[in-house]
């Protein structure tokens, strides 16, 4: 299980942008790093020049005191100001505005994002869905995504479409997503909160707009109803053995808040805010000893035999 998350960090990458706004970071990026070989080049000439004619009173290009004096002011004081200042206006002005938070107003749609200690809640402006982890929105589209947390101070950073903000006790924070073809942009919590900080992953899967509304529609229904003895079965554990108590699952009585909410639970990828894969021998894993797999976390071990796990499993699967 180590690996998994290893696996689906794997596609991050600040300098893959699939936005304008990412756009814009990867190319200061670029022309810092530029700039900053070129100085670090021409000192380190200057240098080798200097030991290799250290004997000579002159500079080695000739020149006497004078001319030291004003390369000294040349290189050392006014470059720094005029290339920093440059850098300054041009983050300043541009970078900064093309990553800040959409005009209200200038966006398609609004996502409610929550940080918890450890996992992502995901709401839709006006609609009933709730989902953890996995944040769809129709592919080229601008998406205002608004940021609070229900515990301590996290970020929200999906490096391949914007810059990161920070979701803060008490306040919101907004930013602009925009994701400029098809695919799955791995997010990641970017401020220290806890002991799960490094297993706070986010999912956004941008997608074509009817391929979105489909899922839209799908995760704003209530649960549907288990149909297998087994599933039955699960659905009566989760309801009397303290699930619940943390779960919501929408169309059911269990409407606990501390947990992600499971209505359309096997409709996603991972579990544990992308630490394993959505897969029936995780799901067991997970039930049987929740603090083996993500130490710290809310969910204590509940001590449930080997047949219950597996009813509780054959339910969760059934929530598509
Ligand atoms: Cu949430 Cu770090």
């Amino acid at each position: 299980m180590a690996s998994s998350p290893a696996l689906l960090l794997a596609g991050q990458n600040v300098l893959h942008p699939h936005s304008p706004a990412e756009h814009s970071i990867s190319v200061l990026w670029w022309v810092m790093l530029g700039g900053a070989w070129i100085g670090l080049t021409l000192v380190a000439v200057l240098l080798v020049l200097g030991w290799v004619r250290r004997k000579r009173a002159s500079l080695p290009f000739g020149g006497g005191e004078r001319a030291a004096t004003r390369l000294v002011i040349g290189l050392g004081i006014a470059t720094p100001i005029i290339v920093l200042t440059g850098l300054f206006l041009w983050s300043d002005i541009f970078v900064i505005r093309s990553t800040a938070a959409p005009a209200q107003g200038s966006t398609a749609m609004t996502v409610q994002v929550t940080g918890h200690q450890w996992f992502w809640e995901i709401r839709y402006a006006g609609r009933e869905a709730v989902t953890a982890n996995e944040l769809h929105l129709p592919v080229r589209t601008r998406v205002s995504v608004v940021g609070t947390t229900a515990d301590v101070i996290h970020s929200l950073w999906v490096p391949e479409l914007n810059r990161k903000i920070d979701l803060i006790p008490g306040r919101t924070n907004r930013m602009l997503l925009y994701a400029d073809q098809a695919g799955t942009y791995p997010g990641q919590c970017a401020e220290f909160c806890g002991l799960q900080h490094a297993h706070m992953e986010l999912l956004v899967v941008a997608e074509p707009r009817a391929r979105f509304e489909q899922w839209l529609n799908g995760e704003d229904t209530t649960a549907p109803q288990p149909t297998g003895a087994d599933a039955q079965r699960g659905q009566k554990l989760f309801l009397t053995e303290g699930c619940a108590d943390c779960h919501q699952i929408r169309g059911t009585p269990a409407r606990g808040q501390v947990g992600p909410d499971l209505t359309h639970v096997a409709s996603r990828s991972t579990l544990a805010a992308a630490t394993i894969p959505n897969d029936r021998a995780h799901l067991t894993a997970w039930l049987r000893n929740p603090q083996r797999v993500k130490p710290g976390n809310k969910m204590p071990e509940l001590q449930l035999s080997s047949s219950d796990i597996a009813a509780l499993v054959a339910y969760l699967e059934e929530l598509k």
